[in-house]
């Protein structure tokens, strides 16, 4: 019995409550498959059914429950359905969930060594074991001067990475932030040009891609050289391998021969795709990386781990933890003084972190390596299927190559159509199919056009989703050609 006038959960109602949640979860995720995948609620409807105060006492957590399946769950759209086919996946899994849980429930706070020795250590341990899953360069390894952190999300590690480049070149070059220059390609995912806003540093160029939408190395090199005549300091490039828009590849090693001319920090960017490195089989797609000072990619997305798990090496941590190292007064303590742990507040922008590791260290201990590139493999081999699919009926164009599991994708229209035509039709049938409720994709643009994105990689995305999507796509395309009085190219 407590005398406290806090009314607690006790732990007897934690755990009753608690595999309440549990079930409910795995219920959720039993019949996800059969909700609308994109919320149909209008602006503003979640709020409209929440009380316009908050409560005074406390409430069963029953009733907590309820209005989450009739508020919030018709808010959502549905990630985790298996035709979900949006954006990038953000994939969960039972490990993952668990792994998550389990670090609320130990609620500590990993800012230092000394405020929870395993919190730091099974983080160093685990991002050295993904250097060597992933078969990274053995520079990024913790054993060296390099090492790894897990970073909230690819953007925090765009700007840890922008401010140690940053640091760098201004204690070299000894100029002025203003006057430092970042670079990127046009097809450069947006948290870098954001990035480099808050990291105060001067300018961002966006250098032109090539017919496969990747970086054209001759194009940075002429960048770099006007700038450094015009009195800039080039001090940040970002390769990405795996653009958001179409999954494009750019040339890391020539670009990392670029910038070593120039003295210049290499980020690589492989948010999405770095976890097909997994399989040795893709590992071509990854070249150069022993040339970089950082590289990141998302366990988060295609690595079976929730949000949020971005995993960020550096080849110097010196670099980084000289531009976000702080050590007040009341932070000070024996093992940071010895200088033999890490302290990973010093390599991220908050001081305080949760224990992500967990997560991620579960989600290898129960796939395995095996289990792992089984994943991958099965999604890459649905998106040939599907490829091949789009590939070979005239009513549609291929707009990318597709080296992992995106494939991008547009209307054609025949005859007297013209390219806006193209644009209108493909807007059309991405309404319809969303509209439908039965799959969720997103669209961008590419050299100017409209493009319908398929990326396969939900957790629980099987064959006979994929072909059941693409018999969808084939139907409605049918509908809004028709509708454009159009007809397919053929
Ligand atoms: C290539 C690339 N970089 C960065 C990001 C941003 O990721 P995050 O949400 O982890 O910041 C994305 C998101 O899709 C991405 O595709």
């Amino acid at each position: 019995m407590t005398s406290s006038p806090v009314p607690h959960m006790s732990s007897d109602e934690l755990r009753r409550h608690g595999h309440a949640v549990v079930d409910w979860i795995a219920d959720y995720l039993d019949r996800v498959v059969e909700l609308p995948v994109q919320s149909r609620v209008e602006p503003g409807w979640v709020r409209s059914r929440l009380p316009a105060h908050p409560p005074q006492t406390g409430e069963p957590f029953a009733a907590v429950l309820r209005d989450l399946d009739e508020i919030v769950v018709p808010g959502l759209t549905h990630w985790q359905s298996p035709n979900f086919f949006g954006y990038f996946p953000a994939e969960t899994s039972g490990p993952a969930i668990l792994g998550d849980l389990l670090s609320a429930g130990l609620g500590v706070q990993g800012m230092s060594w000394a405020t929870s020795p395993a919190c730091t250590e099974l983080e160093t341990h685990v991002l050295d074991w993904m250097v060597e899953l992933l078969g990274l360069p053995e520079r990024f390894l913790s054993s060296g001067p390099g090492g790894g952190v897990i970073q909230d999300s690819a953007s925090s590690a765009a700007l840890c990475t922008l401010a140690a480049a940053r640091e760098r070149a201004v204690a070299r070059h000894g100029v002025d932030p203003t006057l430092v220059v970042a670079y990127t390609s046009t097809e450069t995912h947006s948290s870098v040009a954001k990035g480099a806003r808050v990291a105060g540093v001067g300018h961002v160029r966006a250098v032109e891609v090539d017919g496969l939408h990747a970086m054209r190395p001759d194009a940075l090199e002429e960048s770099m050289t006007a700038d450094r005549r015009a009195g800039l300091v080039p001090a940040f490039v970002c390769a990405t391998i795996g653009t958001t828009s179409s999954t494009a590849i750019d040339p890391v090693r020539a670009i990392a021969q670029v910038a070593a001319r120039h003295d210049v920090w290499v980020h690589v960017d492989a948010a999405y795709a770095g976890t097909a490195a997994l399989c040795p089989e893709l590992r071509h797609h990854f070249d150069g990386l022993e040339l970089v000072d950082s590289y990141v990619f998302n366990p988060h997305k295609w690595m079976l781990t929730n949000f949020d798990c971005s995993c960020l090496w550096v080849a110097d941590r010196a670099a980084l933890v000289g531009a976000l190292g702080i050590l007040p007064e009341y932070l000070k303590n024996a093992a940071t003084t010895s200088g033999e742990v890490i302290d990973y507040r010093d390599w991220q922008i908050p001081l305080g972190r949760r224990f992500r590791a967990l997560k991620l260290w579960m989600v290898l201990r129960h796939y395995g390596a095996a289990g792992l590139r089984a994943h991958v493999r099965e999604h890459i081999e649905l998106c040939r299927w599907f490829e091949a699919r789009i590939d070979a009926d005239p009513r549609f164009e291929l707009c990318a190559p597709a080296p992992f599991s995106l494939v991008c994708f547009r209307c054609v229209v025949g005859g007297g159509g013209t390219p806006t035509d193209g644009d209108g039709v493909t807007a059309d049938l991405l309404a319809a199919l969303n509209g439908s409720g039965r799959i969720f994709l997103t669209h961008t643009r590419l050299a100017g056009k409209l493009v319908l994105r398929m990326a396969i990689g939900a957790t629980m995305t099987e064959r006979h989703h994929v072909e059941a999507a693409w018999e969808l796509i084939s139907e409605l395309a049918d509908a809004a050609l028709a509708d454009a009085g159009l007809a397919g190219s053929e």
